[in-house]
């Protein structure tokens, strides 16, 4: 396989995940955040995650402290230069992915392979603020990164075959099963999952239940492993708001439309589990 060295942009949620899978697969990686400190915190995420791994006898702590040996962390754009593959995972908006590109894509080599894991954005729109279009991918990881074993491999009309086979080889040497998707907004996943994320605020905002007993309903009735809201605030209420403006803004259908509630949860700093309270209130860790 070309992929050897691994570059992620954003150690939040996601990029966190994506960086300790890679890492433990025996990927050589460097992840960038914005700053020391949300780096150092991104970082702490994934010893965290790993160091549980080990307490759990998922995992040889020498598998870790190789996994930490093959990870860095980086606030500097030129630490991804000899990257053969870089997955973007900051936050869900255009503008901020596009500068990015513009900061990561004179730094790589003609070769590497750029890819995004938006929730929603249209990757065709996200390739094209590059100057690598033909190698850019959609690669949709699922939350928490390191159990969830699926991933989206969304390609364009403009896609290079050997890069599509390279990340689709990348994500079955990292343990998770690809699934080809077409380039549209929400894949496959998000396309059936958003619209029963948001019919949960609206049916809460009708009165039908309360928070609890939709939880229950879902996962009692229907053996889902969490309720709608419990879901919620595991994703983000900050991200799912914008991830329900870009699909609603894409198809101008109600069912992506973000109910207000969202909206002023959002505005109230109600994020979900990372702010420590969104329809549950959670312990500060
Ligand atoms: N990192 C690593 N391992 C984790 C973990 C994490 N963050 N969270 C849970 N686990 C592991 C636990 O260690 C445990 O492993 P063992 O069974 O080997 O002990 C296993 O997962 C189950 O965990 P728990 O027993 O603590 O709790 P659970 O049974 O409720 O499972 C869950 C937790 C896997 C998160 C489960 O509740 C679940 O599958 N929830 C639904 C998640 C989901 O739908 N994700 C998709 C979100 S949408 C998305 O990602 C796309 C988008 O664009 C928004
Ligand atoms: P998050 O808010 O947890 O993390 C985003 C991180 O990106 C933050 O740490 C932020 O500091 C960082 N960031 C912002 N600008 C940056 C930049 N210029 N360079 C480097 N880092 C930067 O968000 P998340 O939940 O990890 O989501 C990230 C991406 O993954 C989004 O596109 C989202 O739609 C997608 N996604 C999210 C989920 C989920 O369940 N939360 C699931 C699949 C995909």
């Amino acid at each position: 396989m070309a992929i050897r060295k691994v570059g992620v942009l954003g150690c939040g949620l996601m990029g966190a995940g994506i960086a300790e899978v890679a890492a433990k697969a025996g990927f050589d990686v460097v992840v960038r955040e914005v700053d020391r400190v949300t780096l150092e915190k991104g970082l702490g995420r994934i010893r965290g995650s790993l160091d549980k791994a080990v307490e759990k006898g998922k995992l040889e702590a020498a598998a870790r402290d190789a996994a930490l040996g093959r990870l860095a962390g980086t606030v500097d754009f030129t630490d991804l230069s000899d990257c053969d593959l870089v997955v973007e995972a900051i936050v869900e908006n255009l503008d901020e992915k596009k500068r990015v590109y513009a900061a990561v894509d004179g730094v790589l080599g003609d070769g590497a392979i750029l890819a995004s894991n938006t929730s929603s954005l249209t990757v065709t729109q996200l390739a094209m603020s590059t100057r690598r279009p033909d190698r850019f991918v959609g690669l949709h990881f699922f939350n928490p990164v390191p159990v969830m074993k699926l991933v989206e491999v969304v390609r364009t009309l403009l896609t290079d075959e050997s890069a599509l086979a390279d990340v689709t080889e990348f994500c079955k040497a990292i343990g998770k099963t690809p699934v080809a998707c077409r380039d549209n907004s929400g894949f496959i996943v998000n396309r059936l999952l958003v619209p029963y994320l948001l019919d949960a605020i609206r049916a809460l905002e009708e009165g039908v239940g309360s928070v609890q007993d939709i939880d229950e309903g879902m996962k009692l009735g229907c053996g889902y492993p969490m309720g709608p809201f419990t879901l919620l605030d595991f994703v983000g209420l900050d991200t799912t708001y914008y991830i329900a403006n870009i699909m609603f803004e894409e198809y101008r259908e109600k069912r992506f439309a973000p109910p207000p509630l969202l909206k002023q949860m959002v505005q109230a700093g109600r994020f979900g589990r990372k702010s420590g309270r969104g329809f549950y209130e959670y312990a500060a860790k």
